[in-house]
């Protein structure tokens, strides 16, 4: 029986089949990625380079030897990054995830949105039929905290903020708990219509185009 590691260490590797030799690829954050990031050490010599979606992840990366660019730099040279390689909190069957549990949801989403295709690596116990089991979160302007607090109670759920953690950004993260997310798309434009929201956690708009999934039994692509 695979241990959920073994499961993100295949799903890590077989995501390798989708970077785009000779291109700047885009590199997600959490610890499927890092184990991407890893693998990607055996290829850095094909690769223009990549664009990081944390501080966290840019620093994994220069660790091997690959190159790092910012994401405006990046495309001045291309027009977009040809793929973006990140894991994700939940699932549903739509390929709307649910991401930020490690807190670089604003920078995933923009690295994502300036992709050509998204390639989500996860294993199987990510995937649920509505997104929402997952705290939901919302990166927040300090100062709109308790607004976006009170909007998150007014919605059904229940709201805190992520205590002693800012973002790469300078915000803080208020993760929300108890919604059932039938409409992921729809929320996702309520929440951030919000003033002081950054982004949420929600990526409806920048789903996965691909699904790399770890089972017990290998890898399932969807
Ligand atoms: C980081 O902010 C998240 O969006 C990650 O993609 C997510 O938490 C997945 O992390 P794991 O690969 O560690 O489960």
């Amino acid at each position: 029986m695979m241990t959920q590691d073994e499961m993100k260490k295949k799903v890590a590797e077989a995501a390798l089949a989708y970077v785009v030799e000779g291109s700047i690829i885009g590199v997600g954050t959490g610890s499927t990625a890092n184990m991407f990031i890893d693998a990607l050490a055996s290829m850095k010599d094909k690769i223009k380079g990549t664009v990081a979606s944390s501080e966290v992840t840019a620093e994994r990366l220069r660790s091997h030897g690959i190159t790092v660019l910012e994401l405006n730099d990046a495309l001045k040279q291309v027009n977009r990054l040809s793929v973006y390689i990140d894991g994700a909190d939940e699932f549903d069957p739509q390929k709307c995830l649910t991401k930020g549990g490690g807190g670089a949801l604003t920078r995933e989403k923009i690295v994502a949105a300036a992709s050509d295709k998204f390639v989500c690596i996860v294993d199987s116990t990510k995937q649920v039929d509505y997104l929402g089991a997952f705290p939901l979160p919302i990166e927040v302007i300090p100062m709109a905290e308790t607004l976006v607090m009170g909007i998150a109670h007014q919605l059904g759920g229940k709201a805190q903020v992520r205590e002693g953690f800012t973002t790469d950004n300078g915000n803080i993260i208020v993760d929300v708990t108890g919604l059932k997310i039938t409409d992921a798309q729809a929320l996702e434009n309520d929440l951030n219509e919000v003033p002081g929201v950054v982004t949420n956690g929600i990526f409806a708009h920048q789903r996965a185009d691909v699904i790399l999934m770890g089972t017990p039994d290998g890898v399932e692509t969807l």
